[in-house]
């Protein structure tokens, strides 16, 4: 587990921007593909509207990246809480990527069946054994959540790749999210925090290596990398 600490949002973005492209160059020229999960939330925003702008949108083969989601709530993409949504307004409609290669997680279906759908997606790209995605973008919650896996949920546990996440105990959208069956074989993860908020539980999972969903990920694969900005990095001894 890496832990890199930037000095403020700015830096932080440019260097997720950065490590997105390394990963894909990586791949490309390993597998002429690149399959990437993508983060929700406020927190990658920057770094992805870095994406679609100079240099670093020149810089990938977009017509051969395929993006999926970690996790999305049962809304429109146009509903501000669509982390396809956002995604597509930070850099996906402005990057040469085929529609086709941006695979959205709810068609208006019920959570079972946009799990299920979008399992048999995934299945149609990874082998049942080996690696999955060559780069998994994720967030943390306060509570220690990443995509939509959240504390004491059964989700953690799931042998399917996606399942709907278990909202009953949070007064949150319905939502399916990526559990660690498929996660945990990705090539890379990198877990971008950001704010004073986040400080705590970074601290209890980094240092304390509390069981957070956001800590068993962090730990079920070789590369996985906390890049912090220093707000969410302060109470963490792991960069002194
Ligand atoms: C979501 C994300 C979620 C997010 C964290 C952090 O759909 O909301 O998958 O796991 O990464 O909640 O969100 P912020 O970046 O907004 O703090």
């Amino acid at each position: 587990m890496i832990v890199e600490v930037f000095p403020n949002t700015n830096a932080l973005s440019r260097a997720v921007a950065e490590r997105f492209v390394a990963s894909a160059r990586v791949a490309l020229a390993e597998r002429d593909a690149f399959y990437v999960a993508l983060g929700g939330g406020k927190t990658p925003r920057k770094a992805y509207e870095l994406l679609a702008s100079d240099p670093y949108r020149g810089q990938i083969d977009w017509r051969k990246v395929h993006v999926f989601f970690g996790d999305e709530r049962n809304v429109p993409t146009t509903d501000p809480e669509s982390n396809e949504g956002m995604a597509r307004e930070a850099f996906l409609d402005s990057v040469p990527i085929p529609s086709a290669n941006i695979h959205g997680m709810y068609n208006g279906e019920r959570a079972e069946e946009a799990a299920a759908a979008y399992e048999r997606i995934l299945k149609s790209f990874f082998a049942p054994t080996g690696y999955t995605f060559d780069l998994a973008h994720l967030g943390v919650g306060p509570d220690g959540h990443t995509a939509s896996l959240f504390p004491r949920a059964g989700t953690l546990q799931e042998t399917r790749w996606v399942a709907p996440a278990e909202t009953e105990m949070l007064a949150v959208r319905e939502r399916i999210t990526l559990t660690p069956a498929v996660l945990c074989r990705s090539r890379g993860i990198v877990f971008e925090v950001a704010g004073a908020d986040k400080a705590n539980i970074i601290r209890q999972i980094i240092d304390a290596k509390a069981d957070y969903p956001a800590g068993v990920v962090a730990r079920c694969v070789e590369n996985s990398v906390w890049m912090l900005d220093e707000a969410a990095a302060a109470l963490t001894a792991a960069t002194r």
